[in-house]
């Protein structure tokens, strides 16, 4: 199976966790676009939709599926999203698409996450993707020189606003064997909007597409 085959075969198996009558969240990036592209064939099965992403969102009308604003809900059943890296203990780096604080509010208030990747986003350690870190313009220098005191080694995503207005700054060789830990020391350097890290609420299930099929990890 090719890599873009395994991630159409998470997608299309993701859709066994929404139920009927529920609002679903919907992640960012490629292997979101195919489950987006899945939920259009059961669209009339779900209440609505909650988009990550200004790209996602205009997927998902384009497909004629409901969108709404997270602010009108109170409840959500699952969220479903990628990621550029998953441990077995299904904690996560993402925001390789720069979406990665609407995501972590999304899956903030979904009851589940369900996370979907290829094989190839599987690792034994967080951080050889180097890890998106938001930040508000005018405090770019500030986090930059603070993450430069953590050890890592921070990159200015070139061309690159979120849909907050703000900046993504790429910090390689950041030492990640404390994922949790490291996520709460990121977040409170001010200026920082959100990192990339879903280590605090990492995902529910982990549904990795491989040669021989759709593994499902779940660590509770
Ligand atoms: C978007 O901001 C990211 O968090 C994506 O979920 C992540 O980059 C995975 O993208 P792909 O499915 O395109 O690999």
């Amino acid at each position: 199976m090719t890599q873009d085959e395994k991630k159409q075969a998470v997608a299309r198996a993701a859709l066994e966790f929404v139920e009927a009558g529920t609002i679903v969240g919907v992640g960012t990036g490629s292997t979101a676009n195919y489950f987006i592209d899945a939920l259009a064939e059961i669209k009339h099965k779900v209440d609505g939709t909650i988009a990550s992403s200004e790209e996602s969102a205009r997927r998902l009308q384009a497909h004629g599926i409901r969108v709404m604003d997270l602010n009108s809900v109170s409840e959500m059943a699952v969220y479903v999203d990628g990621a550029d890296e998953s441990t077995k203990h299904l904690c996560l780096i993402k925001g390789g698409g720069g979406a990665l604080t609407r995501e972590k509010i999304v899956a903030a208030v979904a009851d589940k996450f369900v996370c979907v990747v290829d094989d190839t986003k599987l690792v034994d350690r967080l951080g050889v993707f180097p890890l998106p870190v938001e930040v508000i313009p005018m405090a770019r220098s500030y986090v930059a020189r603070r993450i430069v005191r953590m050890g890592g080694q921070p990159e200015l995503r070139q061309g690159f606003t979120t849909d907050n207005g703000n900046v993504i700054l790429d910090v390689h060789n950041l030492d990640i064997l404390e994922p949790a830990k490291i996520e709460s020391e990121l977040n409170q350097i001010t200026g920082v909007v959100c990192n990339g890290l879903f280590a605090r609420r990492p995902a529910d299930v982990l549904l990795v597409g491989r040669d021989s099929g759709v593994e499902t990890l779940q660590i509770h």
